[in-house]
């Protein structure tokens, strides 16, 4: 299928959230593990999802391939980055995640958690990444602090209880088939494996909400984050492959070389970068 063809405008998806719709999807890193649906807004606690749209949000003539026929792999990295690391440890920066691939082992627990240096407005183990990302987030916050753009660190490492309660409290609030579209399932979160983060920007009034998108952090981590590291990992309509909708403050780090090159070559998903196949539900 054509996913640009079907992509709704910003005006048609912003009216979608409004009808309530897709209220389910867009808060979904704290809590959570999605389906493939629609987002929603406000909803719980800790995190985020909206599914904004911004212009670049889009998918990429890539992505829209891959769409149309997504049990066909895709390119994987360039020559000179060719699997330098597992897809399948999670204490690798190229771990894949989703819906398909759970952690293995599904208990994992990072081994060099630390408290990143940056703005927090997370608590607890929440305020924790695993070294490699701490870093990184250090570097790409201040970065972005020199260019007057406010950046927190809003939700970090997640363990496996956290995420059953946080992924419980979604069914309990909204239903099962809801809540797989905002919170990942138990062992299925990239939060878990210490390389992934959600930001803000010390606000609040958009945080995990669809209109973050539009906020300067939200910008300038999308424009900017791969020079750090980091892609966006739920992006804009790639739901289909990523099994997410949208989240602009869901940032994940594989290294700056890779997210280049993602960058570079306008591929907008792991899956699709790694020739993995689609994973828009659980199995
Ligand atoms: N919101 C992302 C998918 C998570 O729950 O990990
Ligand atoms: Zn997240």
């Amino acid at each position: 299928m054509c996913y640009q063809c079907q992509s709704p405008s910003r005006r048609s998806f912003t009216r979608f959230l409004a009808s309530g719709a897709g209220l389910t999807v867009l808060s979904a890193c704290t809590p959570e593990a999605p389906k493939a649906v629609a987002p929603s807004s406000a909803a719980s606690s800790a995190s985020p999802s909206p599914a904004a749209v911004t212009a670049s949000a889009g998918p990429t003539a890539e992505a829209a391939t891959v769409g149309q026929s997504p049990e066909v792999p895709s390119p994987s990295p360039s020559a000179t980055l060719a699997r330098q690391f597992s897809l399948d440890d999670p204490a690798s920066r190229w771990v894949i995640v989703n819906k398909h691939r759970p952690l293995n082992p599904v208990d994992f627990v990072p081994a060099d958690l630390v408290r990143p240096a940056v703005a927090l407005s997370a608590a607890g183990e929440a305020a924790l990444l695993n070294s490699t990302t701490a870093a990184a987030a250090e570097a790409m916050f201040a970065a972005a602090a020199a260019d007057g753009v406010a950046m927190v660190l809003a939700s970090g490492y997640r363990s496996y209880s956290t995420q059953v309660t946080t992924y419980n409290g979604y069914v309990a609030a909204r239903g099962q088939a809801d809540a797989d579209t905002a919170s990942a399932r138990p062992g299925h979160s990239e939060h878990q494996t210490g390389w992934a983060f959600d930001i803000a920007d010390g606000g609040g009034a958009c945080s995990f909400q669809p209109c973050f998108a539009d906020q300067p952090a939200a910008s300038w981590a999308k424009a900017n984050g791969h020079r750090f590291g980091f892609v966006v990992r739920y992006p804009w309509m790639l739901h289909p492959i990523t099994g997410y909708y949208y989240e602009p403050w869901h940032l994940r780090y594989v290294g700056a070389e890779a997210a280049t090159d993602m960058v570079n070559r306008g591929i907008g998903t792991l899956e699709e970068y790694f020739g993995l196949e689609a994973a828009p539900a659980y199995l």
